[in-house]
């Protein structure tokens, strides 16, 4: 439809007539004096709509997309990337508005594109100032329209059966005082999903489609100071776009950017350091400013550096500062500067738990005539890494493992809301089980998450693309890959390059040019060659789970990234009579092909399970694909917890402790996945969620966690036992016991009788005991290391249900609407054990200044919507993430009940 047309075709008519009562949102902060620099929120007071048919919606579109009518729910992850496909655009899109937004991260300016006249949709009621929105829903930022809608089986399971799709609209008035006349004026959107096209006072100011990265538009052109300016942002996001759960909404933080018209440009730092030794280290420091007058200027740029603590908050006095520098910078232009300084004993910043993640701040002022004109604070971390091929990653000199796991960006029962505290939980939980490293799968992560890595001293790799020009689903970023890869890889690494915890750049994921032999590695090449310009210090990879040591791909990147390939992928017994990618153990054959590069498994394990959930008879393998019978029940949608299951190309994790131990000049590797995430409900697409997690969607924790504890933390006593031991229906049956532990070695007891003691074997990570015949009463195993008494961990058969019980994770939480406390309910018995299959529905509710924000109980067939008050329990658990009310201090109550069961409270303060 052309949006000319709207007039006609709209049926909202109702709520769009002109009303002048048009509501006067929240204000932006007035300036102080001294700030020349201002950085405003402007995440509260927002209108949105959403239409119910996006085939029905205004017309202002980007561009127009393939008729394709696609079945995905069953799309194995690792099946081939198919030819992309594009369509011609009528002259009615207005993608030609939006390409321009980009103009600064291409370099080449003749490839710069060309604003064309005229202001598509300044008719359009929407992105009127007079336009009456009063009866559109109020929003606050971070927002995901489709995490808090119920399930549904109108969306795929690999895109989680919620509503992300659709076209919406936000409306927000912004209060400019006329002091602010002559000051530049951007907006700051750290991630909205997708297509985004923003309007300002009926102008159509520009966009960002990839919903990933985050990007900034120049509103000063258009902006009325002296009274309320009219913000309008139209969002788009194609039915059948992604293979996981990509969320919908301006679901990161958005902020108001105010300068002098001479100021450091958009991510206009760039901090690297070099020559680090704990005496000394040399930082290197580009300067970017950027002149929006009409008159050429001399400028002075100085930069201090300050000490952070490790909250991020400046300490002390300045460190050591930068030898001032001139520039003149002509009008409408750029310029950068360089210069270095040498810091004399570093506090360098490191991987826990063996080195302490260290941050320095750097503050640049830039001076025009004796003035300060700008101060910008970039945070940064003097380190050094080294990608040795034989001996893998080294931080500060020492050698690093990387323990890693894959994260998607969704947070449970959040949705992809950004939630720094529920980001923070999910990194502690990570932490515990020893994890040192994450891949950002498969796309930018919020901003404030790479603050947490840096603050939690995790070591990231920052992943930009799933798919290039050849496509996966058929309307993913294939689509407009050919007019923005450049764009959004250079903002990717222009905005995240000073975070220490970046370690390399990932351009691509199991891309289709894996296939296309040169052609695809020609353009590998281009893609690499784009981040060696950005930022020649880190290096450059992307994962392959097809292209082998002898073709072009792997040749044009950096640090080999294999998914799967290095474990071998379908050859193992029981894996043989699979369809699809078949390869050998590859790690060998990368690494005599290409001694010169690190190797890295990039995903690995890619194993299923459901917390707490058995089946059995139990494989006898130490890996082993899911089906019917064998670890898994299509009908149930279960996969058992024994942990040895995986997807048709996955190993256990047994088998890929065993591949790392065989091939020791692997750098190490990222489990897929760290958390389950919404979508790819791996292998049964009926259900909303992964069963790929080594914590569940609710953050509890599968066995498997303890599989990796026991690896990842050697030096931590512990003993995990499983499964339950509630079995009223296997007595005098086999139920295998398998223990895993920090040890070497352990005794098993069944009420009190040993059932004989065991040593690992060479590469074996687990103890078994497989001939147990069920009896009730308690396990007990008692593990060794180098025969000394190590750990100790019991099992009992529980009582019946009798209580409930609420723990908070933290019972003190700020009072700002954002800090959560995440509060577990759990059945028990009259002893307080945890019942490990109790389902009992449960009731919750609030008391006090707060609210609940969502529950869940981690069961990927768990089809209730996530701010429901009730559900079942899980297996024994359930969660309930509450959060206070801003600026209202005192005291919560959490409650939740269940018929028959004594009630539970948990007191959650929180405080301004
Ligand atoms: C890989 C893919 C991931 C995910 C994973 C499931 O092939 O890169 O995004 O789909 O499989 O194991």
């Amino acid at each position: 439809m052309y949006f000319f047309d709207y007039f006609k075709r709209q049926k909202l008519s109702a709520v769009f007539v002109s009303s002048l009562a048009f509501i006067l949102l929240a204000s932006c902060t007035e300036k102080s004096d001294n700030q020349v620099r201002e950085r405003l929120s402007i995440n509260d007071g927002w209108r949105f709509f959403r239409y119910d048919d996006a085939t029905d919606a205004d017309g202002l579109i980007y561009d127009v997309r393939p008729d394709v009518d696609e079945d995905i729910d069953q799309r194995e992850a690792d099946d081939q990337p198919v030819e992309g496909e594009w369509v011609e655009g009528e002259e009615s899109v207005l993608k030609a508005w939006i390409l321009p937004s980009g103009n600064d991260f291409i370099k080449d300016p003749a490839k710069r594109h060309v604003r064309p006249e005229g202001y598509p949709g300044f008719d359009f009621p929407f992105v009127q100032a007079g336009f009456d929105d009063g009866n559109w829903e109020k929003v606050n930022l971070p927002h995901d329209w489709g995490a808090r809608e119920p399930f549904t089986y109108e969306v795929s399971g690999s895109m989680g059966r919620l509503p992300s799709h659709g076209v919406a609209w936000y409306r927000r008035s912004l209060d400019i005082p006329s002091s602010d006349s002559g000051r530049q004026i951007y907006l700051e959107v750290e991630g909205a999903m997708s297509y985004a096209m923003v309007w300002l006072n009926g102008h159509l100011v520009g966009g960002w489609p990839y919903g990933y990265n985050s990007w900034q538009l120049d509103l000063t052109p258009y902006i009325i100071p002296g009274g309320e300016n009219q913000l309008a942002i139209r969002l788009d996001n194609p039915p059948i776009s992604s293979r996981w759960y990509p969320g919908g909404g301006i679901y990161r933080n958005m902020w108001i950017i105010k300068t002098e018209p001479i100021h450091v440009g958009q991510w206009g730092t760039f901090i690297t350091t070099r020559d680090v030794s704990e005496e000394s280290a040399v930082v290197d420091l580009e300067v970017t400013i950027d002149n929006k007058s009409n008159e050429n200027a001399d400028v002075e740029i100085v930069t201090f550096v300050y000490e952070l603590d490790s909250n991020g908050n400046r300490t002390g006095n300045r460190v050591i500062e930068f030898a001032p520098q001139s520039a003149n910078v002509a009008a409408k232009t750029k310029t950068t500067v360089n210069s270095s300084v040498t810091i004399a004993n570093p506090r360098l910043w490191g991987p826990l738990p063996t080195q302490i993640p260290n941050r320095y701040l750097a503050v640049t002022e830039v001076q025009k005539d004796g003035k300060v004109v700008d101060v910008f604070e970039t945070p940064f971390g003097i380190r050094s890494l080294e990608f040795d091929p034989v001996n893998g990653l080294f931080v500060n000199s020492e050698h690093i493992y990387i323990k890693g796991v894959n994260q998607h960006h969704d947070l449970g029962p959040m949705g992809t809301a950004f939630n720094k505290r529920a980001a923070e939980r999910q990194l502690e939980i990570l932490r515990e089980a020893g994890v040192n490293s994450i891949r950002m799968a498969h796309n930018p992560p919020a901003p404030e998450l790479l603050e947490l890595t840096d603050k939690m001293g995790f070591l990231v790799v920052n992943e930009v693309f799933d798919v290039w020009e050849r496509r996966k689903v058929p309307f993913d970023f294939h689509l407009i890959f050919p007019d923005w890869y450049e764009q959004d890889l250079r903002a990717m690494v222009r905005r995240d390059r000073n975070h220490p915890s970046v370690i390399m750049w990932s351009y691509g994921n199991e891309v289709g040019e894996q296939y296309t032999g040169d052609d695809g590695a020609a353009l590998s090449q281009k893609l690499n060659d784009i981040l060696k310009d950005e930022d020649p210090t880190r290096p450059t990879t992307a994962s392959m789970n097809f292209a082998k040591p002898d073709m072009p791909m792997p040749a044009t990147m950096d640090i080999i990234s294999l998914n799967y390939q290095g474990e071998g992928i379908r050859i193992h017994p029981g894996y043989e009579h699979l369809q699809g990618i078949r390869t050998h153990p590859l790690y060998t054959d990368f690494h005599e092909a290409f001694p010169n590069k690190m190797i890295i498994s990039s995903e690995n394990a890619a194993a299923l399970s459901i917390r707490g959930e058995y089946l059995f008879p139990v494989t006898p393998n130490s890996s082993a694909p899911v089906s019917d019978g064998i670890g898994g029940d299509s009908e149930n949608l279960i996969v058992c917890a024994y942990e040895l299951y995986t997807a048709n190309f996955g190993s256990s994790v047994d088998r890929v402790f065993a591949a790392k131990a065989q091939h020791p000049f692997v750098a190490g590797g990222f489990v897929w996945s760290g958390w389950d995430y919404l979508g790819e409900p791996t292998p049964y697409y009926d259900a909303r969620s992964t069963y790929f997690g080594i914590v569940d969607l609710a953050g509890f924790k599968k066995n498997r966690f303890y599989l990796y504890q026991s690896h990842w933390h050697p030096e931590l006593p512990m003993a995990h036992i499983l499964p339950h031991w509630n079995w009223p229906d296997r007595v005098g049956k086999v139920t295998p016991v398998h223990v895993f532990t920090s040890g070497d070695e352990a005794e098993l007891f069944l009420n009190g009788e040993s059932l004989g003691r065991k040593k690992k074997g060479d590469f074996e990570y687990r103890l078994r005991w497989d001939d147990v015949i069920y009896e009730p009463g308690e396990l007990k195993v008692v593990a060794y290391k180098n025969g000394e008494e190590w750990a100790q961990s019991v099992v009992k058969t529980t009582g019946a249900a009798e209580s409930l019980n609420a723990e908070a994770d933290r019972d003190r939480i700020k009072a700002d609407g954002k800090d959560l406390s995440f509060v577990t309910i759990s059945v028990t018995d009259e002893d307080g054990l945890v019942i490990p299959d109790a389902k009992h529905p449960l009731r919750f509710s609030i008391e006090g200044p707060g609210e609940i924000v969502a529950t869940d109980s981690g069961d990927p067939r768990d089809f209730v919507a996530f701010p429901s008050n009730e559900r079942n329990a899980f297996n024994g658990l359930s969660l309930v993430i509450v959060r206070g009310i801003p600026d209202k201090p005192g005291t919560i109550r959490v409650h939740a009940e269940s018929d028959g069961l004594k009630s539970a409270t948990v007191e959650v303060q929180t405080h301004p």
